[in-house]
Formats: C-alpha cells, structure tokens, sequence
C-alpha cells in the first residue's frame, strides 16, 4: 500500500477521531484530539494517508523534557499487518531524535494486547512495570514499557 507521513494538524482532528471510535472500546473524542493536536505544544503527532487521501493510522507522542510519552497508535482494521504502524512510529522515533533529542520512549499497553505488545517489543520497548487497574472499562492493570536509548558513539 502506496502511504505517506505527515504531521497531523487541526484539519485531521475529525478524522482522527473517527478512526479512534474504528481502533477502540475507549476512543479518544475530537475535542481530546483538538486538545492535543491542535492546542498542546509538547505533542506532536503523525498520521498514514493513502494515495487517495484515507488516513489509515496515526501515532502521537508528549514530549517530556528528555523523554517521549507514546500517547497512542492505531491503524486502521483494514490496513493492519501492512507495515503502517510501524512506518508511523519509525518516523515518530526519528523526527522525536532529530528535532528534540528524544531517544527514550515509554507507553502504557493492555497485557492481553498482543498486537501491541508485539509491535512495541519489535521495537525494542521492554516492561518495566504495572499500574494496578489501570483501565477504567474493565479494570485491566497497564503495562509501562521503556525503550531506551542505545549509547551514543563517542
Ligand atoms: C497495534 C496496531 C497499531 C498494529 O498496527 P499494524 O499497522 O497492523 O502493525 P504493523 O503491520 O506495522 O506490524 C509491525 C509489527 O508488529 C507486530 N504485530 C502487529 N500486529 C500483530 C498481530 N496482530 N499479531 C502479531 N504481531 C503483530 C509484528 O511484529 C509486526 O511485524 P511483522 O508484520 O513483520 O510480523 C493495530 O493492531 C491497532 O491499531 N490495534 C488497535 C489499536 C491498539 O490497540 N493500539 C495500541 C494501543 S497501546
């Protein structure tokens, strides 16, 4: 699938939005997205468009002095296992290094989501803790992953 990655911006948050409610028990609203695409300075997200213009998927991150907080990924039900995810987040890792310094990422994730979890471990995110109960709809604890930097050459 021909794609291309973009910054999202304040035209996206509808959009956004409506592939949430397509990825998720628990979606974000478009005023959440407003909130963090549009308003907050320290997030910055990327979305997958199509050729024809669909936006496929999108990840985002907080930027927290020296770390990067993923905050979500999704793709579209129709576009999974192509790659898309993981395009979005290599372009997320490289723009948060190059623009920001980033190169330590965390994220929560559902212990009983094994895309995720296998996404996130291809990208050497390991587990480092729990948050009891995380969750609000089912009560299910989150796992906190880390990627850390790998040392710089000197
Ligand atoms: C998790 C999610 C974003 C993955 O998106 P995707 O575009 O299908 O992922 P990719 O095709 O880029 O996959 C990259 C790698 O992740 C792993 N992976 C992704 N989906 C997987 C699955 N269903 N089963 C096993 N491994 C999987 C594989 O290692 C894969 O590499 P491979 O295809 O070469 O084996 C997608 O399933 C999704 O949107 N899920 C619902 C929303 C969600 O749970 N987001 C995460 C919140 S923490």
């Amino acid at each position: 699938m021909n794609i291309r990655i973009r910054k999202a911006e304040s035209k996206d948050v509808k959009t956004l939005a409506a592939l949430d409610a397509r990825c998720f028990a628990a979606p974000w609203s478009e005023q959440s997205f407003e909130e963090d695409v549009v308003k907050n300075p320290l997030a910055f997200y990327l979305l997958a468009q199509t050729e024809q213009g669909d936006v496929v998927g999108y990840a985002g991150v907080w930027l927290i002095v020296d770390e990067g907080h993923i905050t979500n990924v999704a793709v579209s039900p129709d576009c999974r296992r192509c790659g898309i995810a993981k395009r979005v987040l290599n372009q997320l890792f490289t723009d948060c290094e190059r623009d920001w310094g980033i190169r330590a990422f965390t994220l929560e994730v559902r212990p009983s989501n094994d895309p995720a979890l296998a996404l996130y471990e291809s990208f050497g995110f390991r587990p480092v803790g729990r948050r009891k109960g995380y969750y609000a709809d089912n009560g299910e604890d989150a796992l906190i992953m880390w990627r850390e930097a790998e040392p710089k050459e000197v």
